[in-house]
């Protein structure tokens, strides 16, 4: 019997490089997923578009989501499609406690660190000034503190000595890329 794929909602910001990459893999046949709705607080997040080259639905959330109302509208639609998982890839708003509560343990993050350390913003330019070795990224759960839920993966990536900042972000870029579809997989098998 074949199996019918999990449903995942992406949420985004930005370029979405991450959201490119679990859509690229989700097209393939042996995929246990596929990305069923994209959000994003940005009306001209570029990831947007991709999403829509891709026919999946999009919708633009605005500040109305601050109010618990507008959170509890969006996560009865995300339960009503029947979303497994909810994937922050590049999302730049705090999910708050209340809507959280809503997906638990179903909601994850990708970050550009090798979490704990540097959780927040501008992690390879503090890895590069603090002459760290390695830098990385990490996938875990969302939890009602920034960047601190449970770890469930992570890739490491060497700082060269000459490395630019440009340099280091593109080449984790590459192994976020590369590690969030592979993750999700093994999740949703799970
Ligand atoms: C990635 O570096 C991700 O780790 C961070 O934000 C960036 C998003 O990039 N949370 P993209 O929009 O997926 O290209």
């Amino acid at each position: 019997m074949i199996k019918e794929k999990a449903k995942i909602a992406v949420f985004i910001s930005g370029r979405g490089t991450n959201l490119k990459a679990l859509i690229l893999r989700s097209n393939k046949k042996t995929c246990n997923y596929k990305i069923a709705y994209v959000i994003s607080n940005k009306r001209n997040a570029a990831g947007l578009k991709i999403a829509k080259k891709n026919q999946i639905i999009t919708k633009v959330i605005s500040q109305s989501f601050l109010k618990k109302i507008e959170q509890k509208k969006l996560a009865k639609i995300l339960i009503n499609k029947n979303i497994k998982f909810i994937c922050l890839a590049g999302f730049m708003k705090i999910l708050s406690p209340y809507f959280l509560n809503f997906f638990k343990n179903r909601i994850i993050n990708i970050h550009p660190s090798l979490l704990p350390k540097y959780k927040g913003l501008n992690t390879h330019k503090r890895a590069i000034e603090a002459k760290e070795k390695f830098s990385g990224c990490t996938i875990h759960y969302v939890s009602k503190k920034l960047d601190s839920g449970k770890i469930i993966a992570k890739k490491k990536v060497k700082i060269f000595k000459k490395d630019t900042l440009k340099k280091l972000e593109k080449r984790v870029l590459k192994e976020e890329n590369k590690l969030y579809p592979l993750v999700l997989e093994k999740l949703v098998r799970s």
